[in-house]
C-alpha cells in the first residue's frame, strides 16, 4: 500500500454489506492509513453486518438517516469528537428509489415515491454538505465524493427515476462545490461508476443485461467495486488537490464508446 491517506480522518456513508462500494472504500482507506467513522441509515443496520467492517477497520459507527438534518448534525459533531478534529474526506454512497424497487414504470411514477427517492439519493448530498459547511467541519484541502451513474446523461430506460436523481446529484456537486472551494478550499466531485453487482445495483430491472452490455462495450471492461474504491482513494489523497466540480467517469471507457466490435458482431449478417 502507499500510505496515501496517512493521518487523514473521514466519514463514510453507505456500507451495507461486503458488496457495497462504500465497504470497499472503507477497507482501502484503512489500508492507506486513514481513520474514519462509518454511518448508514438506522434501518440498514438491522443485519449488523457493518459491525464486522467497523471491527476490521477500527472504526466507530454512528447511525444517521441521510434525510434527517438532526441525524446529520449529530453525526458530524460526534465524528469530530471521535476523530479528534476536522474531517479530511467524506464519501456519499447512498441511493434508493421506491419506484425502482416496486417495479413502477417511469411513465407512471408514484410521486410520493419519487419525492422519497429524490430526498434519499440526491438532496441528502446537499444536506450532508450543508451540515459540514455550516459547522466548518472540513479541513482545508479536504475532499468530498459522491457516487453516480451515466444514466444522468444518457437514457437507460430501466434506471427509472434514479436517472433524474443522479442528474440532480451531479449538479449539487458543482453548485455546492463552488462555495466549498471558494470558502474552505475543499473539493467536491462525483464518480460515475460502471454497473456493479451490489444490493442497490441489482435492484435495477434487467441488471444482468446492463452489466454484460457495458462489459462488452468498454475497452477495459467494467470497473469493479474494489477498483472504484481505489479511484476514490486517489480523490481523497493529496495527489488530486485541484480536481473539483467534476463528474469523473470510472467505467472502463464505456462513456465515450459508440459501438464495439463484440457488440457489432451481433448485428452482422452471416454472409458479411
Ligand atoms: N451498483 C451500481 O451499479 C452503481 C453504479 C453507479 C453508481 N452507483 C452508486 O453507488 C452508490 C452506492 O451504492 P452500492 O451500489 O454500493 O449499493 P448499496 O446498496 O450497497 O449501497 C446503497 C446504500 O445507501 C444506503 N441508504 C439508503 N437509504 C439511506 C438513508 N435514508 N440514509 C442513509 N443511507 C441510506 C443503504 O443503506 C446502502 O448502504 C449509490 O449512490 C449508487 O447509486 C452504483
Amino acid at each position: 500500500m502507499y500510505n496515501l491517506l496517512k493521518g487523514k480522518k473521514g466519514i463514510i456513508f453507505g456500507a451495507l454489506n461486503a458488496d457495497s462500494i462504500a465497504w470497499k472504500v472503507a477497507e482501502r482507506a484503512h489500508e492507506e492509513g486513514a481513520t474514519f467513522v462509518l454511518t448508514n441509515a438506522p434501518i440498514a443496520m438491522r443485519m449488523g453486518e457493518i459491525n464486522k467492517l467497523a471491527e476490521d477497520t477500527g472504526s466507530e459507527i454512528i447511525p444517521a438517516d441521510a434525510t434527517s438534518m438532526e441525524d446529520l448534525e449529530n453525526l458530524v459533531e460526534k465524528s469530530m469528537e471521535i476523530l479528534g478534529g476536522k474531517i479530511d474526506f467524506v464519501l456519499h454512497s447512498i441511493g434508493m428509489s421506491i419506484n425502482v424497487r416496486k417495479g413502477i414504470h417511469y411513465t407512471n411514477s408514484n410521486y410520493d415515491f419519487t419525492h422519497k427517492g429524490f430526498d434519499v439519493s440526491a438532496l441528502s448530498f446537499h444536506r450532508v454538505m450543508n451540515v459540514l459547511y455550516k459547522k466548518e467541519a472540513m479541513k482545508e484541502w479536504g475532499s468530498i465524493v459522491a457516487l453516480t451513474y451515466m444514466a444522468a446523461q444518457r437514457v437507460f430506460p430501466d434506471y427509472n427515476d434514479m436517472a433524474d436523481n443522479k442528474a440532480y446529484l451531479e449538479s449539487i456537486a458543482r453548485s455546492f462545490g463552488y462555495f466549498f472551494g471558494r470558502d474552505h478550499k475543499v473539493r467536491v466531485n462525483t464518480i460515475s461508476q460502471s454497473p456493479t453487482p451490489t444490493t442497490a445495483g441489482s435492484g435495477v430491472k434487467g441488471f444482468g443485461g446492463f452489466l454484460s452490455y457495458a462489459e462488452k462495450m468498454s475497452p477495459l471492461g467494467n470497473a469493479s467495486a474494489l477498483e472504484c474504491a481505489d479511484y476514490t482513494i486517489t480523490l481523497f489523497s493529496d495527489l488530486t488537490k485541484k480536481v473539483t466540480l467534476q463528474n469523473l467517469f470510472h467505467d472502463g471507457g464505456f462513456s465515450n464508446m459508440g459501438i464495439s466490435d463484440v457488440i457489432m458482431d451481433n448485428f452482422m449478417d452471416e454472409d458479411e
